[in-house]
């Protein structure tokens, strides 16, 4: 998968050494090692290495580094540059991001990130395009309580864990009353307004320095834990934002607000899919009317519009498919079952549902959802079995 790829290490010990070469030989790409030294030697070798991926190990003094790596990527332009350290913290993640370094691996390094970047790059050496243009994927709900969150949170972890090629971002915008902090348990060290309040500088390496990482490999970034009034954030900002994010990413998925101003249309049109959470009640179905039609009015194209049908029972619902159809007049629409012990137990303990309950109803309409999703940004297939049907209601 990653022949044709040659990635260089800088190495400083001998242990790094064998566990590069191990990962990088085990992928199939070719492998260089060249103990760290003086400028004019390291660039000599990497000129004759002809590799496409320069790793760098880090030492004490993380300045001479900078200054080292800054020199040689000015040299190699065309040369993709890591570096790696025992454990990066934020502030030596940023400074060899903004030394022009695209990733930071930890030591020992992982061999799901190692492989995951020369896979990248194998793509772009084959010819296809390197410049990253994320999707754009947002949740809204058409009333509180819905299940918006729900459905954020486990599509971007389904999506992280199905493929790990794919960079997956998730994105609290919901500033006020946001709660995927709640239900994912992580460390979190940013939140979305601090990268709003960056927009003018904000960039994809940016960006990916501010996010947090979920052990289903999702990077993710909270609303604040403080209530933010909605007119501090500008279209502007949120332009900005979302071009540094599909830099970065291959799909972001953002939780978005109840709420229509200026920003939020801003997203909603610069969405590539949205994904409207309803349940069967009258009131419910009303609101998600109002959306729809001023999704017409904002020139936003039923084609990228799926109606997601949360919390469906087969009975007792007191409004029909039928009903549901010739109100919104989406065609898209899917249904994720009812089980509230089970949503609530994995919320409770902040884990998604593949990890809390992966073979229950919910988890499954959940991950079929997420199939779907990854067969349109892919073309893949993951599992057989039809999952297109069995979402649309047609098993
Ligand atoms: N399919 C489901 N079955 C049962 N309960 C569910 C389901 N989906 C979500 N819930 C529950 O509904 C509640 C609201 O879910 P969630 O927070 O995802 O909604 P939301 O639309 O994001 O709400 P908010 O308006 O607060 O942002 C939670 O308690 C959640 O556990
Ligand atoms: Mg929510």
């Amino acid at each position: 998968m990653t022949q044709g790829v040659i990635a260089t290490l800088v190495y400083r010990n001998e242990t790094t050494k064998a566990e590069f070469a191990r990962l990088i030989s085990g992928a199939k790409a070719g492998f260089v090692a060249i103990p760290v030294g003086a400028n004019e030697v390291l660039s000599e070798k990497i000129r004759e290495s002809g590799c496409q991926v320069v790793i760098f190990e880090a030492g004490d003094d993380v300045g001479i580094d900078v200054h080292q790596l800054q020199l040689l990527s000015r040299e190699f332009p065309k040369t993709e540059f890591f570096a790696c350290h025992p454990s990066p913290d934020v502030d030596t993640f940023r400074t060899f991001m903004r030394a022009g370094v695209r990733d930071v691996f930890s030591l020992p390094p992982a061999e799901r990130d190692v492989v995951r970047e020369l896979d990248r790059i194998a793509d772009s050496v084959a010819g296809e395009s390197d410049q990253h243009n994320g999707k754009v994927i947002s949740i809204i709900n058409s009333k509180s309580g819905s299940g918006a969150t729900t459905l954020a949170v486990n599509l971007a972890c389904d999506l992280a864990e199905m493929d790990e090629n794919l960079k997956v971002a998730l994105v609290d915008m919901d500033i006020q009353f946001g709660s995927v902090s709640l239900y994912l348990d992580v460390k979190w060290q940013s939140n979305v307004m601090e990268a709003f309040s960056q927009s003018a500088r904000l960039d994809g390496t940016m960006l990916k320095s501010m996010m947090s990482q979920h052990d289903s490999g999702v990077s993710a970034l909270p609303a604040p834990l403080k209530i933010t009034r909605l007119d501090r954030v500008s279209a502007m900002d949120v332009k900005k934002f979302l071009e540094a994010a599909r830099e970065s990413f291959d799909v972001i998925v953002l939780d978005l607000p109840r709420v229509i101003n200026e920003w939020t249309e801003e997203v909603l049109r610069s969405s590539d899919s949205i994904y409207m959470v309803i349940q069967r009640s009258l009131a419910v179905i009303r609101d998600a009317r109002l959306l729809t039609t001023y999704f017409h009015s904002a020139g936003i194209s039923d084609d990228k519009v799926t109606i997601v049908d949360n919390r469906y029972r087969s009975k007792h619902a007191a409004v029909t498919d039928k009903q549901i159809q010739e109100t919104l007049r989406i065609e898209r629409i899917v249904r994720i079952a009812n089980d509230y012990d089970t949503a609530i137990g994995s919320q409770e303990r902040g884990v998604p549902l593949s990890r809390y309950a992966r073979s229950s109803r919910l988890a499954k309409d959940l991950n079929s959802l997420s199939q779907a999703v990854l067969f349109e940004l892919t073309g893949e297939e993951r599992e057989s079995g039809g999952f297109l049907d069995r979402l649309m209601g047609r098993q």
